[in-house]
């Protein structure tokens, strides 16, 4: 590729606590000056911007990109191809550009999918990639409970994904993580109470924001109104203390 041709720098800035970006991406930050995020009504990409902000350079300019929340396949993906054209005529035009993404960009995230439409339409344009601490690292964190353990597993998944999956879990997953557990709630309590990983779980709202919420008993979380910033970490109840290795 030529050699004035831009990189775009895929930044996850964490999942709220502006201290939780990692300083590769504050370095890719300070010498860019093309921005781009995700504009949706839903997600406060905002967010991410503020989180950014105080490490770009003077004069840099942050573009929102609309990526509409529909089911339509053909729109969205219209929507993601136009949105990698627009960022590749960035780069072709010799400028470096950040997309940022709140907590990691390869997590649940709007930049996978731009990512993808930038390999299919224009294979050539440098891509880096610098990942971001997840919102279920940093919930592990504030709750000072460890994620995995000795040959313990892990899965992570959407809430919004229903719950047969979280029903068939019972002896197959010792830790499951839930994003996106802003809906169907009252569900995702049922299914998890019938895998016995209801007594140990966990929410977490608006993990590291000024207004951090945990939230013990997570059939509470049912009856509230949903907060999009709304994960849970469940774990299997132990009868016995657990396995060292
Ligand atoms: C589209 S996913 C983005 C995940 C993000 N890329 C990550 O690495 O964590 C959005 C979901 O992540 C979770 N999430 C993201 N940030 C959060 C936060 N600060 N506190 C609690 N949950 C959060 C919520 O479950 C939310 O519905």
């Amino acid at each position: 590729m030529d050699s004035q041709t831009g990189t775009l720098y895929g930044i996850g800035v964490g999942p709220g606590d502006p201290d939780l970006i990692p300083l590769k991406a504050v370095k890719a930050l300070q010498r860019t000056r093309r921005v781009f995020t995700a504009a949706s009504s839903k997600n406060d990409y905002s967010l991410a911007v503020r989180i950014a902000a105080p490490h770009l350079p003077e004069g840099a300019v942050i573009r929102q990109l609309p990526f509409p929340m529909t089911k339509d396949r053909k729109s969205k993906e219209a929507a993601w191809d136009a949105n990698a054209a627009i960022i590749a005529a960035t780069l072709t035009a010799g400028e470096d550009a950040c997309f940022l993404t709140l907590g990691d960009p390869l997590t649940y995230s709007t930049y996978g999918y731009v990512l993808r439409a930038l390999k299919k339409g224009f294979p050539d344009l440098p891509v880096i990639t610098i990942p971001g601490i997840t919102s279920y690292q940093a919930s592990a964190a504030a709750l000072n409970t460890p994620l995995v353990e000795g040959d313990e597993s892990l899965l992570v998944m959407a809430g919004t994904q229903g719950t047969e999956r979280i029903r068939c879990l019972n002896g197959h997953a010792e830790n499951v993580v839930i994003l996106k557990a802003y809906r169907n709630v009252g569900a995702i309590c049922q299914a998890l109470d019938e895998a016995h990983l209801l007594a140990a779980s966990t929410g977490v709202v608006r993990c590291g924001m000024p207004d951090q919420e945990v939230v013990a008993d997570i059939r509470e979380l049912a009856s509230r109104a949903p907060n999009y910033w709304t994960l849970i970490i469940a774990k299997r109840e132990r009868l016995h203390g657990p396995e060292e290795h």
